[in-house]
């Protein structure tokens, strides 16, 4: 059996008849394309996650306890010094790397590309999200004296862009050889009835798997071979988009090595007990990032003897690995949520239909899932002034606006502290 007639078994056993006849609508060079697109999709897995959104979401037996943190402005000078001076260490050995994570479609902000080509409006010239991520990356390599391997996560819709982009900007300044882009994990889309939709270009459409797949993709691309190979022991993992993210620092990693962590993050304080975060917390015994939604509200609202929150650590994609932490992670499946979202596809007539409402399932891993994996973890409360500063949203909360006005109060209150 060729592998067109093994593409169109796999697809008539998983009622996908529409995609079969789609093999006669194409040209014999795309068939083989195709074929190849079917034989990779694990289609049990699919099914799987398609019977998931017709089944009610069963909620476990489960006790939501606040996990402990510390407060970075808090320390004291003795102690920040000795995280600090840990943390340092690794950085001057040469053994931290960086991964971003700029896979994702970027949608709510609307910018026609990936979204680290989007430039952000400060100080008048303005400047790229990834030339942002770049300039604090070489702060800490002029710091430290070693430079740190970047790791830049796209996805298959992205990566060429983002590639011609950086290479046409000269990664702004960062070191060529120490700047490797790597593809993540993709899941096809499905429709409202379970059916595979077909792209402009005749094939099965799909997308991103979520920054879940990082992990995975580290592993599957290499990467984490090649960290090892660079004797790298601990791993930064942070996002495109916040453009005040520190992705070396030193106390966060020294609290990690002082107290054997192999996961850390930093968190910054709700804005307000219903800001729609999510927030660190133990469930079941297990670090975890439970979602706004799904925190009680009398949870949400509770305060410690301090006055504090107890469910106050909002998680900001700012997470720290030692490299045994993701080797083991990588090989563990998380769970996958499910969003419906627009997306165009080409029906049988071959037109294609731009939908109006939400017609498609797209299923997403997240990174933070994983924290479950683990007995505990450290987290380090930070300053939302100085740590927190998202691109989202295109306009209001979280847009570029606040984004710019955040970064320049930064950068003006740095200015005045020197
Ligand atoms: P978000 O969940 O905010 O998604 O991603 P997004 O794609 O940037 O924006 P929307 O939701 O479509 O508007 C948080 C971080 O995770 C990365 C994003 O690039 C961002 O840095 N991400 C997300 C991936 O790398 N891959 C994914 O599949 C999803």
């Amino acid at each position: 059996m060729n592998e067109i007639e093994r593409a169109k078994g796999i697809l008539k056993e998983y009622n996908q008849d529409h995609i079969v006849k789609l093999f006669d609508k194409i040209e014999e060079s795309k068939q083989s394309e195709l074929a190849k697109q079917v034989l990779n999709i694990d289609f049990h897995n699919l099914s799987e996650l398609y019977d998931n959104t017709k089944k009610k979401i069963e909620i476990k037996e489960r006790e939501i306890k606040p996990i402990e943190y510390l407060d970075k402005a808090k320390l004291s000078a003795t102690e920040k010094q000795k995280y600090d001076e840990l943390g340092k260490q690794v950085l001057e050995n040469g053994q931290y790397a960086v991964v971003t994570m700029a896979g994702g479609q970027g949608t709510r902000l609307g910018h026609p590309g990936p979204k680290g080509t989007f430039k952000l409006d400060v100080y008048g010239k303005g400047k790229y999200l990834f030339e942002i991520l770049a300039e604090n990356l070489k702060e800490a390599n002029k710091k430290y004296g070693k430079i740190i391997p970047w790791y830049i996560m796209t996805s298959k819709e992205n990566n060429q862009m983002t590639k011609d982009f950086l290479e046409k900007n000269n990664y702004f300044g960062y070191d060529r050889n120490y700047v490797t882009l790597f593809i993540q994990g993709e899941l096809p889309l499905l429709d409202k009835n379970g059916k595979l939709l077909i792209s402009k270009e005749m094939k099965i459409k799909e997308a991103s798997d979520g920054n879940g797949g990082t992990y995975a993709s580290l592993r599957a691309s290499g990467m984490l071979s090649d960290m090892k190979e660079r004797g790298i022991k601990w791993i930064f993992i942070g996002g495109v988009d916040n453009v005040l993210l520190k992705m070396a620092d030193v106390t966060l990693l020294g609290v990690a090595i002082d107290k054997k962590y192999q996961v850390a993050a930093k968190s910054v304080v709700k804005a307000n007990p219903h800001e729609k975060v999510g927030v660190f917390c133990k469930m079941n015994g297990h670090p975890k990032v439970i979602e706004y939604t799904e925190l009680p509200e009398k949870m949400a609202e509770e305060v410690d003897n301090k006055g504090e929150l107890k469910f106050g650590e909002s998680n900001i994609l700012c997470h720290l690995y030692t490299i045994e932490a993701i080797e083991k992670v990588s090989v563990e499946p998380l769970m996958y949520h499910t969003a419906i979202k627009k997306n165009s596809y080409i029906d049988e007539n071959g037109k294609e239909v731009i939908p109006d409402e939400p017609n498609s399932y797209k299923f997403e891993s997240f990174i933070f899932d994983a924290f479950e994996f683990f007995d505990d973890m450290a987290i380090l409360r930070g300053k939302r002034e100085d740590d927190f500063a998202p691109v989202k949203n295109k306009e209001g909360a979280d847009s570029p606006k606040t984004a710019k006005e955040l970064y320049e109060k930064y950068w003006e209150r740095q200015q005045e502290n020197l």
